[in-house]
């Protein structure tokens, strides 16, 4: 179990730290808070895109795989990013895009110019132009095709229009990844994460989907474990840190993605959990979070992971998803309670757990009121999309209020002070007013704060095998108040009990008094002492 012990810290550059005041977060401004990152003890970073792109999609959209965007710094930065976090023990994983790539980026460019060689690395179907080749549907809205009219041919783009999908059939498309791969180890980043990397075999062909969006017929391919063996072995990253992000997988594929015998990554991002409220798994319908269902993901993926020695990652937040604090807690009078009783709810199962940037804070989704606060490409399409359905705008703002990703890329909130101590002007993207009182300055200070708990977390982990190593069951099964479960070594017991509702519940299997007449210490919560119930979100760590 490699990465038992680590935990890693995500950075969304672009709202993390401006340091030459254009407002937009910069490599600079990372290299200038490292320190802060040290203090949280993670072993890694990882960021999001900062190669050169047109920035269609923040980045995600990239037309050249081995060169910085200039409104994020330059080469020299991010060497200096590499050494910097090197010195204080952190090391940097980068983010491949290997799924698509921009159309701006040469090699589409080449293809639309007619060239046989570069056509090849996408995939273009010959066609009329009212007439895609398949009903696939956008994840970011609209058809999944593109027409080109003077070649006379669709393109794929499971993203953006912007976003061309590769053509991994094609063997010079995998020669030139593996190389970007080896381009950017020999500069001493220490492992990658890989973007939507489950989506990138076609072979399952290109058919009408009449039940769905289209996602059972390019999910999982089957030649996917292969493209993976190779891209890993060829590259020589074996070894390093690696993490996927694994787009509607199975529980059977990710045993094999992150199979400690596989050779294909360490850990596997899976998102079944975040989509407990999801109306019929309608991103866009609102529902409150089933956390019956939520409790049930939670023990497959744990039980069977462990059972097949595969590992999870483990997360609530990262810059596709609303603030976990807003969503699965409360963010108004339990916002500390229930912001801790989340992160233990993670960071003590088995995995290693990632933090997203202001998370540690507490952070909360961004409540904007007008719909020229948002910026990420996904919300506005939305937004048009569930105006043409025919919602109020009242009701279009509100589902994109919750939902929309730019919840999780306001401005990191540094401190209390004009712009929340993250640029000295005005940011790309608005904060939340609350960054007067939820922010790093004030949180350090506090001794009890979300940021000092985090810091407690990451600490438990390093320090304790039975977090890093130990068995896992769950416990309080029928219980859909509570999520509960029970870690097991040489021994040793931990029972982690977690209260998901902002009321009082008590416990079915067992009840707390019980736990304490038989002798179990709490060694951690969110409130004081133990009383006859659960409190209000409340967490209670137990040993034997
Ligand atoms: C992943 C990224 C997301 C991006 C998409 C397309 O889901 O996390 O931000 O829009 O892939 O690259
Ligand atoms: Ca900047």
């Amino acid at each position: 179990m490699k990465f038992s012990k680590s935990c890693v810290y995500q950075i969304y550059p672009r709202s993390f730290a401006d340091s030459n005041g254009d407002g937009i977060g910069d490599i600079r401004g990372i290299i200038n808070k490292l320190d802060y990152i040290k203090s949280l003890g993670v072993e890694y970073i990882w960021s999001t895109p900062f190669f050169v792109s047109p920035q269609n999609d923040n980045g995600y959209d990239v037309a050249d795989y081995r060169n910085i965007d200039p409104r994020f710094g330059t080469m020299a930065d991010v060497e200096e990013l590499i050494a910097e976090a090197d010195k204080r023990g952190i090391g940097l994983m980068f983010d491949m895009v290997f799924n698509h790539c921009s159309t701006s980026h040469e090699w589409f460019q080449r293809a639309l110019k007619g060239e046989e060689k570069y056509l090849n690395y996408f995939i273009f179907k010959d066609g009329e132009p009212d007439k895609p080749p398949t009903n696939w549907v956008s994840k970011f809205g609209g058809n999944a095709w593109e027409y080109v009219p003077n070649l006379k041919k669709w393109y794929l783009h499971l993203f953006d229009v912007s976003q061309a999908d590769l053509n991994w059939d094609n063997p010079e498309v995998r020669e030139e990844l593996k190389d970007v791969l080896r381009f950017w180890k020999k500069k001493g980043v220490k492992g990658f994460r890989f973007d939507v990397v489950n989506l990138i075999d076609k072979s399952r062909g290109f058919i009408d989907d009449n039940e769905g969006d289209g996602r059972r017929f390019y999910t999982d391919g089957p030649r996917i474990h292969e493209y993976l063996k190779e891209l890993v072995r060829d590259s020589g990253i074996d070894g390093m840190i690696t993490v996927g992000e694994m787009s509607s997988t199975s529980i059977d594929n990710c045993i094999k993605y992150s199979g400690a015998d596989e050779h294909e990554l360490s850990m596997t991002f899976s998102f079944h959990h975040l989509k407990v409220d999801y109306l019929k798994g309608d991103k866009w319908a609102l529902m409150p979070a089933d956390i019956g269902a939520l409790k049930k993901l939670f023990e497959d993926w744990q039980v069977r992971m462990a059972q097949a020695n595969a590992w999870n990652a483990l997360f609530w937040c990262n810059h596709d998803q609303p603030r976990a604090v807003s969503r699965f807690g409360d963010d108004g009078k339990y916002w500390k309670e229930s912001a801790k009783m989340l992160a233990a709810t993670t960071h003590l199962m088995r995995g290693t757990p990632y933090i997203y940037q202001g998370e540690e804070l507490g952070m909360t989704n961004a409540t904007y009121t007008s719909i020229e606060q948002y910026r990420d490409v996904e919300s506005l399409n939305y937004y048009k999309i569930l105006l043409e359905q025919g919602k109020t705008q009242e009701e279009a703002l509100k589902i994109i209020g919750e939902r929309s990703r730019d919840n999780g890329r306001t401005p990191m909130q540094w401190s209390a002070e004009k712009y929340a101590g993250f640029s000295n002007v005005e940011a790309w993207i608005s904060s939340p007013d609350n960054y007067r009182e939820i922010n790093v300055a004030v949180e350090e200070k506090d001794p009890d704060s979300i940021l000092n708990f985090y810091k407690q977390l990451v600490k438990i982990r390093e320090e304790n095998k039975i977090v890093q190593e130990g068995d896992i069951s769950f416990i309080e099964r029928d219980n859909n108040d509570v999520i509960a479960y029970r870690r097991t070594l040489d021994g040793a017991e931990w029972i982690i009990l977690c209260n998901y509702r902002g009321t009082e519940t008590s416990l079915q299997d067992k009840t707390l008094s019980a736990y304490v007449d038989e002798g179990y210490k709490k060694i951690l919560g969110n409130f004081e002492g133990i009383a006859e119930n659960l409190r209000p979100y409340e967490l209670i760590v137990f040993e034997k």
